[in-house]
């Protein structure tokens, strides 16, 4: 599932406007687009699979590729039919957003109060809450609905040419739409829309944050394409953000992974945007300094859409007399060990480090555990927090030494999730040596840096033996990386910690030996334009697991170029230089067969 590009201002659309027209040479003043209007329903968005026009699976948009299975939570929307009416393709995969109207939230909240559990801030947080219930009869207490708006997966019969004439045949089939979608003509017609459905928008029964103007011609979308994951025929015009006036109570300063200090205004508890917010981030001192916010403060604080909430300024005509700017603590509130700034540098630190500073640790060890680092799955923040707290981990090495018995005696833990976390721990063991170089946490390593690296060096103990002149050998790496690096090996901790890892058993292959019998080994490819069935990221993975090298520029020792739709200059280059150039068919063929093309 795809996302949108957000606008806010009139002149925006305008540009929108302008862009497609020019895009499909319809630049004439005479040539306006037709649009289908729709508001963008604040819900959940959820994708439903019809075979034969009976109800198969449904599931939510996850990270965007892989979503969770809501199959039986979705069939207890009333509104969601079984079966469809008419003549239905064999295969339809539609889209919409699940929502809980405002009184169904008010509804739920009320019995919640009554029982005297929790409720529940705005009516998305509580829609999304209740179709991942586990026990779909408790979504069926919900006054979920849904309206869809698109198209996916889809075999056997046509589907008409326009956007908006799809969304009659939706309804066609039983599918229940948003009855304020329209048709309307040229960027004018967008304005007009977004002003008519603002003016309602007090009135409607459910939250709204915007509206979405998408090219009507489904032809001419596809002409269009899309850039990243947004497509260039649509975007979403957002009502202006929310905001409220409230008091600053304090400003706290929380410390990350890496000792930064980050400051926060605790707020006087104040709805905005649809939630509560009783914290804004600060950024740092010399937002604090530019922003002149201090304790006592009367604040505007902003929240649009999803965003997090942002003290936007301050009003300084209601200061109290006698406050105090804020000052940057000089010992860490967590640790005590000194906090230090470097000059010229926006970010103060905490000098304690993990081995002192318990904040730094957690931080540290969520990073480690986290999906992309060594992917321990059920080792979530709180049981960190929890596991730090009792002083049963101090560093990532500890957490494979944890037992059955000291894991079910936290809270919210029993013998069940304690076996699963092991058992997690225990399948992380076996990883790369890129996910391992990320999930320590070294300064300035990121995915894209270890994955240099490793290839680079090939194995753990080259890079901790090299100096700083030959990590800087490395593609993107400087020297303050470099730096970093040799400084991180060099320190005996951090030694004795990869070491103990291995003890523990985590092992990776090395990539030199590894590298050279894979099909795709001394290949480089470059992968520009937009790809219709792969993700690009994953594409790319896949080309790496078979031996290949993956980089974002093209020169002469780029061995393919693989070209989706639209690519550019990136294309433009590799004819000039000659490199082979690969269509998305080529691609498939190389990661189904795992050879490298025919030459
Ligand atoms: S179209 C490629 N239409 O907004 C087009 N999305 O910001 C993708 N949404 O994930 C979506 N109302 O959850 C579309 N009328 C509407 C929508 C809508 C709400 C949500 C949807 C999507 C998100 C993108």
């Amino acid at each position: 599932m795809l996302s949108l590009d957000n606008a806010f201002a009139d002149d925006e659309i305008t540009a929108f406007d302008r862009r497609v027209r020019e895009r499909l040479k319809r630049s004439d003043a005479a040539d306006s687009i037709d649009y289908a209007a729709e508001p963008k329903l604040d819900g959940l968005a959820v994708s439903v699979l019809y075979v034969d026009g009976v109800y198969r699976r449904a599931a939510t948009r996850g990270d965007g590729v892989t979503g969770e299975d809501v199959t039986a939570n979705v069939l207890t929307i009333r509104t969601v039919p079984q079966r469809l009416r008419g003549r239905v393709p064999a295969v339809l995969e539609v889209r919409g957003e699940v929502f809980l109207p405002y009184a169904g939230f008010a509804q739920v909240n009320r019995e919640a109060l009554e029982r005297g559990e929790k409720t529940y801030v705005n009516p998305r947080n509580l829609a999304a809450g209740s179709l991942r219930q586990l026990d779909a009869s408790i979504t069926a207490t919900r006054p979920l609905e849904v309206f869809f708006y698109s198209v996916g997966q889809f075999e056997g019969g046509s589907l008409p040419p326009m956007q908006s004439q799809l969304l009659l045949q939706l309804r066609d089939w039983g599918l229940r739409t948003c009855p304020l979608n329209a048709r309307v003509r040229g960027a004018d017609g967008c304005l007009t829309y977004y002003r008519d459905v603002g003016a309602q928008r007090p009135q409607l029964p459910y939250q709204i944050d915007g509206v979405v103007y998408k090219v009507d011609s489904r032809d001419d979308q596809q002409a269009l394409g899309f850039v990243a994951r947004a497509p260039r025929w649509a975007v979403a015009h957002k009502f202006p953000a929310d905001e409220e006036l409230t008091t600053v109570t304090g400003v706290d300063f929380q410390v990350g992974r890496t000792g930064a200090l980050t400051p926060v205004a605790r707020l006087a508890p104040v709805f905005v945007g649809g939630v509560t917010v009783s914290n804004a981030t600060l950024h740092n001192m010399d937002e604090v300094a530019r922003k002149d916010v201090r304790i006592g403060d009367t604040v505007v604080v902003r929240r649009a859409g999803d965003v997090i909430p942002e003290v936007a300024r301050v009003l300084l005509e209601r200061r109290p007399s006698q406050t105090e700017a804020i000052r940057l603590p000089s010992q860490c509130p967590v640790c005590n060990s000194t906090v230090e700034r470097a000059p010229g540098e926006a970010v103060a630190r905490c000098t304690g480090g993990p081995a002192v500073c318990s904040a730094q640790c957690k931080e540290w060890l969520k990073h480690f555990a986290s999906r992309r680092a060594m992917d321990i799955e059920g080792l979530g923040d709180k049981l960190i927090e929890q596991l730090v707290d009792a002083d049963l981990v101090r560093t990532p090495a500890d957490l494979y030494r944890l037992t059955a018995a000291q894991l079910a005696g936290l809270e919210r833990m029993g013998e069940r999730s304690a076996a699963n976390v092991l058992a997690a721990l225990e399948h992380s063991k076996a990883t790369s040596l890129p996910r391992l170089l990320f999930a320590l946490g070294i300064p300035d390593v990121g995915e894209t840096t270890a994955r240099a690296l490793a290839q680079q060096f090939g194995t753990l103990d080259a890079l901790a033996a090299a100096r700083v002149e030959a990590i800087m050998q490395t593609p993107d790496v400087g020297p303050v990386s470099a730096g970093a690096l040799v400084e991180f090996f060099a320190a005996t901790g951090n030694r004795k910690l990869i070491a103990a890892l291995r003890d523990q058993g985590v092992h990776w292959p090395d990539i030199e030996t590894l590298g050279t019998n894979l099909p795709l080994a001394g290949l480089t490819f470059v992968l520009t334009g937009a790809l219709a069935q792969f993700k690009r990221e994953q594409a790319e993975e896949a080309l790496r697991e078979l031996g290949a090298k993956t980089t974002g520029s093209v020169s002469k020792r780029t061995s393919y170029v693989v070209a989706g739709a639209d690519a550019g200059t990136k294309l433009t280059k590799a004819e000039s230089l000659g490199v082979r150039i690969l269509d998305e068919a080529a691609l498939a063929t190389i990661l189904s067969t795992k050879k490298p093309p025919a030459t």
